[in-house]
């Protein structure tokens, strides 16, 4: 028998807009004054989520495809919600909206799916504490009751690198009294910070991973255009570095610099790529076009977690198909992510007859060795950003695979299987 010849992935594609900028614009845009259009929003669960939250709170919310209109009610001008708020599988709703509903002057009530109510709280539940915030949790998990009362401001050194647990409490500062200061120790995604100073200015002085924020100051409403997500470019970008005889250009990518580890981690491995268009807005973006190449293993480590940390799946998947050994290490944080991303990643590639092993801060990967179909379907762990890299390792198989729970994937790129069938050729 004849195997035909692998045709590889060729083509264009844009990706979605960046979900960390759009549940962002979302909040920004409701505590400020007058209204705020978002583009190219991303029109996904999670971001869903956060629009359902606000108006739930009496912040009018329109949207017309990718484009939203929000029409602001100031800081202190949500309402109480009148039944508890559901926020599904979106950790970043969660962690956000607690710390901002910690100092408003209503109670609310947060739940969530089941893999939401596993995920730690306590995070974010112990310094909004010590700003005086009273929250019931159960044992610092969903469901959560939030009494919203005045917080006052505190100086915090951040024990993990995490933009969620730091936007949460850049938002509990905008209505304390007194200043609040935010020391990080590893920088994490700074979107939050970016798109407050356009808000508003006077709230936000950053400087040497320190952040300050001015509470009392209001929030004018912006014209946003939210950029494509590095985070989903990435299943393109390592597809067409491992796919053989591919090439790939994905258009408006993302690239404020404390989400680019990616591209630091594929120009390691050997891939050929090339940005153009770059632009230098609040958010910077570029084209970028990558074309398969040889590849060599690369060391992933702590202090590079955070500029890449969803996207250590597809980057697993690189290191499977790069000879020679990778690793990845000072990853606890994604057994706490929507499934343990290092469990998953374990058990699954091993059906696909990719060597590694499992530690608990990381992966060991033994790369370049051909793939094997598995014999069973494989699990996403209905964990998006794992079903989507289970997708892309079965275009290297070029054998059809069962992937459980695939429709998790709308989460964060509900046109996925779409952009897909845009760089396959038939
Ligand atoms: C996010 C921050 C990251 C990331 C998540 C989105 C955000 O989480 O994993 O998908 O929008 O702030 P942590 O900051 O908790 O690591």
């Amino acid at each position: 028998m004849t195997i035909p010849a692998q045709p590889g992935l060729q083509g264009s594609l844009t990706v979605p807009g960046d979900k960390s900028i759009s549940h962002r614009a979302i909040i920004f845009g409701s505590l400020a004054t007058g209204p705020t259009t978002i583009h190219n929003f991303l029109d996904s669960a999670d971001c869903n989520s956060t629009i359902a939250a606000f108006q739930a709170m009496g912040v009018p919310i329109r949207k017309a495809g990718q484009t939203v209109t929000v029409t602001g009610v100031g800081l202190l001008g949500l309402q109480a919600p009148k039944q508890p708020l559901d926020f599904g599988n979106s950790g970043t709703t969660t962690r956000l909206l607690t710390g901002l509903l910690s100092g408003q002057s209503f109670v609310s009530q947060i739940s969530g799916d089941a893999s939401l109510s596993k995920r730690p709280m306590g995070r974010v539940i112990d310094p909004l504490t010590t700003m005086g915030a009273d929250i019931e949790s159960r044992a610092g998990q969903l469901p959560l009751t939030i009494h919203g009362r005045p917080l006052h401001g505190f100086a915090y050194e951040l024990p993990v690198a995490s933009a969620q647990v730091k936007s949460a409490l850049i938002l509990a500062a905008l209505t304390a009294s007194g200043q609040t200061t935010i020391r990080e120790k590893t920088p994490s995604r700074d979107h939050s910070e970016r798109m407050l100073a356009a808000f508003s200015p006077a709230s936000i002085d950053v400087a040497d991973q320190q952040i300050t924020i001015h509470p009392g100051q209001s929030l004018q409403g912006q014209n946003l255009t939210v950029p494509g997500d590095i985070s989903s470019a990435a299943f393109w970008l390592v597809a067409a570095a491992i796919v053989p005889n591919s090439q790939i250009t994905v258009h408006n990518v993302g690239l404020n610099p404390s989400r680019t580890g990616l591209l630091r981690v594929l120009e390691r491995a050997g891939a050929d790529m090339t940005l153009t268009n770059v632009s230098q807005a609040a958010e910077p973006a570029a084209d970028i076009t990558i074309r398969t190449s040889q590849l060599r293993p690369f060391a992933i480590e702590a202090a590079e977690i955070p500029s890449l940390v969803d996207e250590i799946p597809i980057l697993a998947l690189l290191a499977a198909a790069a000879p020679g050994r990778s690793t990845i290490s000072g990853a606890e944080e994604l057994r706490l992510k929507e499934s343990d991303r290092l469990h998953a990643i374990s058990t699954e590639f091993n059906k696909l007859g990719i060597e590694l092993q499992e530690k608990a801060d990381g992966l060991v990967i033994d790369g370049g060795r051909p793939f094997t179909q598995p014999t069973q379907p494989l699990n996403s762990y209905q964990d998006h950003r794992i079903a989507m890299t289970l997708r892309i390792a079965s275009l290297v198989l070029a054998a059809p695979v069962t992937i459980q729970d695939f429709d998790c994937i709308n989460i964060s790129y509900p046109s996925f299987a779409d952009d897909l069938a845009k760089v396959s050729r038939r």
